[in-house]
C-alpha cells in the first residue's frame, strides 16, 4: 500500500525554531501509514508577483517546486509563529503563490500555531483562517490548534512532555489522515 503523504509547511524560518521542532516531534503521531516530509522553506520564494506567473513569464522555480510539493501531498500541515500578531510575512507571501495555481483548493489541511506566550499564536490563527479560506482549503474541525509555551512542551531531546496537548495534536493529526483518505 503506497502510504498517505502530508506536506508539512513552517511558518519559521528559524534554524532554531520551536515551530520545527514541533513538526519533528508530530512525526511521531502518524500512523505507519502515511509519511511527512517539509516544503521548501518559506524564505526560498521570492516576492509574490503576478505579472512573473503568467504565460510569458513563467513563475520562478522555487514556486513551481512549491507547488509540486502540495500537488503531490495528500494533505497539508502548517505551522507556524505569530510575529506582530500575525503570520510572518514569508508564509503569507508562499500563500499568495498558490492562489493562482489553486494548488490547495479542495485540498485537506491543518493549521498549528505554536508560540511562547500563553495566546498560543491565537492571533496568527486569526489571521491565516480567513487565506486558508479564500484559497479553498477543506477545514473541518478539529484542524486547528493554538498551542501556547511551546518552549515548555518539548524535552531537549524533541519529544512531547505534555499529555493533554499531546491528546488534542494527535486528535488534529488523527483527523487530518481520515480526511486524506475521505476528503
Ligand atoms: C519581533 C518579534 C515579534 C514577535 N511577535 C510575537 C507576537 O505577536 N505573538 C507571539 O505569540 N509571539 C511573538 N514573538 C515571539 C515568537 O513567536 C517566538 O520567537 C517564536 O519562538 C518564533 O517561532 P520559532 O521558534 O518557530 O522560530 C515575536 C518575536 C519577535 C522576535
Amino acid at each position: 500500500m503506497v502510504p498517505l503523504h502530508i506536506l508539512a509547511i513552517s511558518g519559521s524560518v528559524r534554524a532554531a525554531s520551536s515551530n520545527h521542532s514541533l513538526l519533528k516531534a508530530i512525526v511521531h503521531l502518524l500512523p505507519p501509514t502515511a509519511t511527512l516530509s517539509y516544503s521548501i522553506g518559506v524564505d526560498q520564494l521570492p516576492p509574490f508577483n503576478p505579472d512573473h506567473d503568467q504565460q510569458d513569464s513563467p513563475a520562478p522555480e522555487a514556486v513551481a517546486t512549491f507547488r509540486r510539493q502540495i500537488a503531490d501531498a495528500a494533505a497539508v500541515l502548517i505551522c507556524t509563529p505569530e510575529y506582530a500578531f500575525g503570520i510572518p510575512g514569508t508564509l503569507k507571501n508562499a500563500l499568495d503563490w498558490t492562489v493562482s495555481s489553486g494548488s490547495l483548493n479542495d485540498k485537506p489541511v491543518a493549521a498549528i500555531t505554536a508560540s511562547p506566550l500563553y495566546t498560543g499564536g491565537d492571533k496568527a490563527m486569526a489571521s491565516l483562517l480567513p487565506t486558508l479560506k479564500a484559497l479553498g482549503t477543506l477545514m473541518p474541525e478539529p484542524s486547528t490548534l493554538c498551542i501556547p509555551s511551546v518552549n515548555k512542551l518539548l524535552s531537549p531531546d524533541g519529544a512531547l512532555t505534555d499529555p493533554a496537548m499531546t491528546a488534542q495534536l494527535q486528535q488534529l493529526i488523527d483527523h487530518l489522515v481520515a480526511r486524506a483518505i475521505m476528503p
